[in-house]
C-alpha cells in the first residue's frame, strides 16, 4: 500500500483524475488465440478472486487493475460471488472502469461466471436456466455494463440437464448479454458434452476455464487434448497454485499472504516437504534468471494449448514480476527434466 490514509473498500474520490492508459500498452504483451475462435487474448490475464473485495483497499486494486492495462492485460476475469462480501468484487471493478478504464471498454474482455453460491434459495447457485439468466443480469448491474465479453458456466450441476445450462449460454449469447461463452472446472467427459450441445445450438464453446498450475496438471491426460481437438481455447486459473509458486514462503507464512488471511489456502498445506520442493524449484528459476513466479507461468505457456494464465496478484509490484515471464518462455530439456524429477 502507497498510503496510510488509504480506506478499505471506498474509492478515494478526490483523487478522481480520470485514468489515462499508457500508449505504450501494446508494446510488451503476447496475444494468443482463443481456440479456433476469432478471439485474441493476452498470454497474461488478470484474475479479481482475491484482493477485490469490499474488505480490500480500494487504491490498491484500482492500481492493479491501472498496471494490468497499461501493460497490455485485457482479458479480466470475474465472477458472481468474487469478494468478499460476494459481488463486491464486480461492484469495484464497475467502479474501476467508472474512474476511467471504462474509456477503453472496446479493447477489453471482462467475463463473469455463475455456477457456486451466490444468494439464498433454490435458485441462488448450480446450473438452472433461473440462476444463470438472473445472476448475469446482476452482474451487469453491479459492473455497470450492457454485456460481458464471455460468461461462463462456473461448475458443472451434476442435477441440471446439461441441455438447459447450455441452452441458457446459448440464449444469453442471443439476448447480446455475452458475446462469447464458456465452461469451467467441467472434466473431459463432461466437456466433450457440453461442447457438442452447444454447437447443435450454433453457439460455439469459445473457452474452458481450469485449474492448472505445476502443482496440479489434472488437465493433461485428458482435458487439454479434447479442448486441442475440438478448437476450444483454455485458460489456466490459479497457475501459481495461490502462491504457492512464487516466492511468498521461501521463508515462512507472511502475515500478509493468502495463507495467513483466508481459507482457500490452508496454513496446514504448506509442509516442510512442500516448501523443499518449492525451493528446488526456485532454484531452477533463479538459474534461468528468473523468479519462481515467472517460471511457473512460463513453464505453462511453453505449451501452445495454453490460451492464457489468468493471475492473481495483491500489489501491483507482483503483477509486474508475473509478466516478465514473458521474456523466457523457452525451457531446455535438462530443465525439464529436472522440473519434472522435482514435481514427482
Ligand atoms: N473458474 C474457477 O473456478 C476459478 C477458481 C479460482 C480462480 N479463478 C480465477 O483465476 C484467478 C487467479 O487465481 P489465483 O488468485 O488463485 O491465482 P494465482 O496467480 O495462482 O495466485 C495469486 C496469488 O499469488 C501471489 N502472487 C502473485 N504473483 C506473485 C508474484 N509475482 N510474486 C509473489 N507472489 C505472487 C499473491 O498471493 P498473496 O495474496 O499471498 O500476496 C496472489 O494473490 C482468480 O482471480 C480468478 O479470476 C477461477
Amino acid at each position: 500500500m502507497d498510503s496510510v490514509n488509504q480506506k478499505v473498500g471506498t474509492p478515494n474520490l478526490h483523487a478522481a483524475v480520470p485514468y489515462v492508459a499508457s500508449d505504450k500498452r501494446y508494446d510488451e504483451m503476447v496475444y494468443r488465440r482463443c481456440g479456433r475462435s476469432g478471439l485474441l487474448l493476452p498470454a497474461i490475464s488478470l484474475g479479481l478472486w482475491h484482493n477485490f473485495g469490499s474488505v480490500d483497499c480500494f487504491e490498491n486494486f484500482e492500481k492493479i487493475a491501472f498496471t494490468a492495462f497499461d501493460n497490455g492485460i485485457t482479458h479480466f476475469d470475474l465472477a458472481n460471488n468474487y469478494g468478499p462480501v460476494y459481488g463486491s468484487a464486480e461492484e469495484n471493478f464497475g467502479k474501476i472502469l467508472k474512474h476511467g478504464l471504462g474509456a477503453y471498454r472496446d479493447e477489453m474482455i471482462i467475463t463473469t461466471k455463475a455456477g457456486y453460491d451466490m444468494w439464498p434459495g433454490p435458485y441462488g447457485e448450480w446450473g438452472s436456466r433461473k440462476y444463470l439468466m438472473a445472476s448475469l443480469n446482476q452482474s451487469l448491474k453491479r459492473m455497470g455494463l450492457d454485456y460481458v465479453d464471455i460468461f461462463y458456466s462456473h461448475r458443472p450441476d451434476p442435477n441440471t440437464p446439461l441441455e438447459e445450462t447450455m441452452g441458457a449460454l446459448a440464449d444469453i449469447v442471443r439476448q447480446g448479454k455475452a458475446l462469447y461463452v464458456g465452461i469451467s472446472n467441467y472434466d473431459a467427459k463432461q466437456t466433450k458434452e457440453a461442447v457438442a450441445i452447444l454447437a447443435e445450438h450454433k453457439v460455439p464453446c469459445l473457452v474452458h476455464q481450469a485449474r492448472y498450475s505445476m502443482m496440479d496438471r489434472w488437465t493433461e491426460p485428458e482435458l487439454l487434448p479434447l479442448l486441442k481437438e475440438k478448437g476450444v481455447g483454455m485458460v489456466a486459473f490459479s497457475p501459481l497454485a495461490q502462491g504457492l509458486l512464487t516466492n511468498r514462503y521461501l521463508n515462512g507464512i507472511p502475515a500478509d499472504s493468502r495463507a495467513a488471511k483466508n481459507f482457500f489456502l490452508q496454513k496446514s498445506s504448506i509442509t516442510p516437504e512442500l516448501v523443499a520442493k518449492i525451493q528446488s524449484l526456485n532454484d531452477i528459476a533463479v538459474k534461468r534468471g528468473q523468479t519462481l513466479a515467472e517460471m511457473a507461468l512460463a513453464w505453462l505457456l511453453k505449451d501452445e494449448r495454453v490460451t492464457s494464465v489468468i493471475v492473481g496478484a495483491s500489489s501491483a509490484n507482483q503483477l509486474l514480476d508475473s509478466l516478465k515471464a514473458l521474456n523466457n518462455l523457452q525451457f531446455s530439456a535438462e530443465e525439464l527434466n529436472a522440473i519434472e524429477k522435482i514435481l514427482k
